[in-house]
């Protein structure tokens, strides 16, 4: 297999690797090791059932079932659909695919590990593929704080929450009714603002626009502003990986060295499609 990190901090390629065949222990140590280096990691020119997508995340840790179930594919529910196609007068996945700041399932007590995601279908518009995935590095962006803000972090927990979200781009249109009983499987959580990573233990920023809202046991308007001014850190533009979708791609992230953003920059009839398979997080974490 051929690498290629991007000139970004986060970012690496992966050619001439095919996941439809069985990795070597050898090479998947390889993979994991550039992948807890660079966040995200891109195998290019795949051709995968959804039995080998889940087997191949699968090596990675056991696989979660997203609370939106109705859009989950019906005999392999560790698929989340993300999609804009309508059928039967019905979108059949999540249609805003995440264009907001957030890593997945950063909403849980314990959060995912990394996600993967595999284009099936992608919105072509004169010759050029369109919708995006922007990824920060949030280990990048705590080691660029200054000192004083560094240690001004410590010990601050953050309050995450998926409901707000989810009714947020319901209002936006495009997302499907979601039941209160659905919401009460994911009550709010509390993290470290600043959160060693599960694996290497490198520091990270663990606050997202897209779920955390507030900031423990500051005054509102406190948390508000530094909240504010930690997600413009975590997301200047000059450090960013812009993802450019190819068909075949599979592409993995690791949600606690990584947060993303879809770019809406595409709409029906242009159809995208994607399956998303997301892997717990570890039980046993480093001090
Ligand atoms: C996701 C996600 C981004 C995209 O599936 O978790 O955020 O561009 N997707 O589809
Ligand atoms: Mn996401």
């Amino acid at each position: 297999m051929e690498i290629r990190r991007s000139s970004a901090p986060l970012g690496a390629e992966i050619l001439n690797l095919d996941l439809s065949q069985p990795v070597s222990g050898g090479a998947f140590r390889a993979i994991e090791d550039l992948f807890h280096e660079r966040g995200v990691i891109v195998f290019r020119g795949q051709q995968l059932t959804e039995e080998q997508q889940i087997g191949f995340s699968r090596r990675l840790g056991e696989l979660e079932i997203h609370v939106a179930t109705d859009y989950l594919r019906p005999d392999h529910p560790q698929i989340l659909v993300v999609s804009n196609i309508a059928e039967n007068g019905r979108v059949i996945g999540l249609a805003d695919a995440g264009q907001y700041w957030h890593s997945d399932l950063s909403y849980v007590a314990n959060p995912s590990r990394c996600s993967l995601l595999y284009a099936l279908e992608l919105p072509t518009e004169n010759g050029k593929i369109l919708g995006e995935t922007l990824f920060a590095s949030a280990a990048y962006a705590y080691d660029t704080l200054p000192a004083g803000t560094q240690s001004q972090l410590e010990g601050l927990r953050a309050i995450h929450r998926y409901a707000d979200r989810y009714r947020k781009q319901q209002a936006a249109g495009g997302r499907g009714a979601i039941s209160e009983e659905q919401l009460a499987k994911v009550p709010d959580v509390v993290h470290p603002v600043v959160r060693r990573h599960p694996i290497t233990g490198r520091k990270t920023l663990f606050v997202n626009e897209g779920f955390t809202v507030e900031i423990e046991r500051l005054p509102r308007s406190q948390s508000d502003a530094l909240l504010a001014q930690l997600f413009a850190h975590i997301t200047r533009p000059e450090f960013l990986y812009t993802h450019s979708w190819q068909p075949g791609d599979l592409l993995m992230w690791d949600n606690c060295l990584t947060q993303h953003r879809a770019v809406s920059n595409y709409a029906p009839p242009l159809r995208r499609l994607l399956h998303r398979t997301t892997v717990a997080g570890a039980r046993f974490t480093v001090s």
